[in-house]
């Protein structure tokens, strides 16, 4: 697991510098950032089964908008949309069906922000 996270967020990392606007930070910052364990617990407890490459959940059978979270580098890929959905919103998961807790949804709020350094670069 260590071993196989550490190449994939080597991938990220390489392809953010590529495509990243000055504002982003890397998406490395954000699997490293303070919270991402929970975070990440949260995701592949309550996403997972609808958001990944093969979805477990009846009656999906691809993940819905292509939106993969599924592996650490997913995660860090899709934080800002993480935390909109699922961490100021409750758009996500669909009617709570997977249940999140408000502790666990401030848990994100908490985990992006430390992503993006508290700055507003990451809420725009
Ligand atoms: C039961 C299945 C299910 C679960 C569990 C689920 N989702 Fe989704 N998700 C969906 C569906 C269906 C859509 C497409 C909704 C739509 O078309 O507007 C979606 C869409 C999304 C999108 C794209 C939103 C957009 O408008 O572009 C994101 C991001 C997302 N989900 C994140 C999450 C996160 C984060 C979690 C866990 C906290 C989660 N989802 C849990 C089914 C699920």
């Amino acid at each position: 697991m260590a071993r196989w996270f550490s190449r994939s967020s080597n991938r990220g990392a390489s392809r953010m510098n590529r495509s990243s606007n000055r504002l982003a930070l890397p998406a490395t910052n954000r699997a490293a950032a303070e919270g991402f364990e929970d975070v990440q617990n949260i995701v592949l407890g309550s996403c997972l089964m609808c958001h990944a490459r093969e979805p477990f959940w009846e009656g999906i059978r691809q993940a819905p908008k292509d939106v993969l979270l599924e592996t650490p580098n997913d995660i860090a890929r899709q934080a800002r949309q993480i935390y909109l959905q699922a961490g100021v919103s409750r758009a996500m998961p669909p009617a709570n069906l997977t249940y999140i807790s408000d502790k666990d949804r401030v848990k994100i709020v908490k985990w992006f922000r430390a992503a993006t350094g508290n700055s507003i670069a990451g809420l725009l």
